[in-house]
């Protein structure tokens, strides 16, 4: 096990590129399997949870081979059909596998992901879904055992909430089914549309009607590509605040300002200096900033994968903030962290209430997932006096060498054996 030591106070200088985007990659090496043959993915990010995923892939047959950046996944000879438990359990993306495995052999069986530390994460979407896709699924012995013995065939699939996986999961299904499917109340986020992007250079048949509704085609045959994944739009939100909380000064790199509308209004509304350009946020140095209403809300919406990020700037806010939680209501691991470095932070169900405070005091913190882990960073790098963050593998899932990259801008921060 490894922890972060922070020495926090340093204003952050300097330049940060973002990688390429978790998110779309775990989709996208999914994707592959819907082809015979060798696809390169550029922009992959090294990840803990990217490893995992191309395990998952290599069981299943495939080789799977990483240089740079760059992932090349060949699928030439799938043998297995069946996601090992240990990897698929660790993995919640290895669901992901369902769609293209039905769509290409007809047969698939996956571990039943369980729930996680952000709250209970069901699957009767994706499941709902391929059944209207003609799946015959059972749920039996902690696994997922789908069989499409006549193939799929395209449908009309209404979801009762946009989830990113399951639009993922269908538009995977749909795209080797017979026919037309119609996705209504489908994501519209930005890696629901590199996916779309993706398949579609692969030969799919995919139209976006509006922002709700994904019409697909399905075709025969769908053929291996090179194709470069978006960047991470969520680790770029996350290296803002850190250019906001740590008073710095910050460019960072590599973005599409275009993803990240709704989370640069809402720290423009906190009244913080950004200069934003296409590929490029710039930070400037600001001492203070006011206090902030955000609700989570699916894409375009805000994204409650920077909520705790945003809760942590919202602790040295000038003032009370509100933020309310709509799409997982467990996601608060942070909270109990964020008090006992002195923050004034109290939760009645999903709304958390936030007194701005001066100062945070740094102690001895641990990381509970992701995007929480990466909020304790942020809160250590402002933070008077040393923070020590534990269990941070939970980090490493989805920041490539967090620490290194922070370290070129200023940070103090170390990565050491517990
Ligand atoms: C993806 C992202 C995750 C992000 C989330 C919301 C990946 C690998 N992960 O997760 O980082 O926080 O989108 O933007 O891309 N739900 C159901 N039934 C289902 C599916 C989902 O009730 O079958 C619920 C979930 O419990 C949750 C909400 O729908 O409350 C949104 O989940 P979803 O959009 O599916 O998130 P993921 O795809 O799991």
């Amino acid at each position: 096990m490894e922890k972060f030591i922070i020495q926090g106070g340093v204003p952050l200088k300097g330049k940060i590129r973002v990688q390429g985007a978790k998110n779309s990659a775990l989709p996208l090496m999914a994707g592959c399997l819907l082809t015979k043959g060798s696809s390169r993915l550029k922009n992959i990010p090294r990840l803990t949870d990217i490893t995992a995923m191309a395990e998952v892939l290599e069981k299943l047959g495939a080789e799977v081979k990483r240089e740079d950046a760059v992932l090349e996944i060949n699928t030439e000879k799938l043998s297995c059909h069946e996601a090992p438990y240990d990897l698929a359990k660790r993995l919640r993306a290895s669901i992901l596998i369902l769609g293209p495995m039905l769509a290409r052999f007809g047969y698939v069986r996956v571990p039943l992901p369980g729930g996680c530390n952000i709250g209970t994460r069901p699957v009767n979407l994706h499941l709902e879904g391929l059944k209207k896709l003609g799946a015959e699924i059972e749920t039996k012995n902690g696994y997922i055992e789908a069989h499409a013995k006549k193939g799929l065939k395209g449908n009309n699939i209404s979801l009762n909430l946009p989830s990113v996986g399951a639009t993922e999961n269908l538009l995977l299904a749909a795209s080797l089914a017979k026919g037309i499917t119609l996705i209504n109340n489908a994501s519209c986020s930005p890696e629901v549309i590199d996916l779309i992007n993706f398949l579609k250079k692969m030969g799919a048949k995919i139209e976006r009607i509006g922002d709700k509704l994904i019409k697909v085609e399905g075709v025969k045959e769908l053929y291996p590509v090179i194709y470069s994944i978006i960047p991470d739009r969520i680790e770029a939100g996350t290296f803002i605040i850190a250019g906001i909380i740590t008073r710095g000064e910050v460019t960072i790199e590599g973005i599409r300002a275009d993803h990240l509308k709704t989370p640069l209004a809402k720290l423009r509304e906190m009244g913080v200096n950004i200069e934003v350009s296409d590929n490029e946020v710039k930070i400037k140095k600001e001492n203070v900033w006011k206090p902030i209403k955000i609700k989570t809300l699916p894409y375009p919406g805000f994204p409650t994968d920077i909520q705790p990020q945003i809760t942590t700037l919202a602790c040295l806010a000038q003032g009370v903030s509100v933020i309310v939680e709509t799409i997982f209501k467990n996601r608060f691991t942070h909270i109990s962290e964020l008090r006992k470095m002195g923050a004034d932070i109290e939760r009645k169900k999903d709304v958390v209430l936030i007194k701005g405070a001066s100062f945070l005091q740094g102690t001895s913190i641990v990381a509970s997932d992701i995007r929480g882990g990466t909020a304790l960073i942020l809160a250590g790098l402002a933070a008077k006096g040393v923070t020590e963050v534990h269990n941070i593998y939970h980090i490493d899932r989805g920041h490539e060498r967090i620490e290194e990259r922070l370290s070129k801008l200023g940070a103090n921060i170390f990565r050491m054996k517990e």
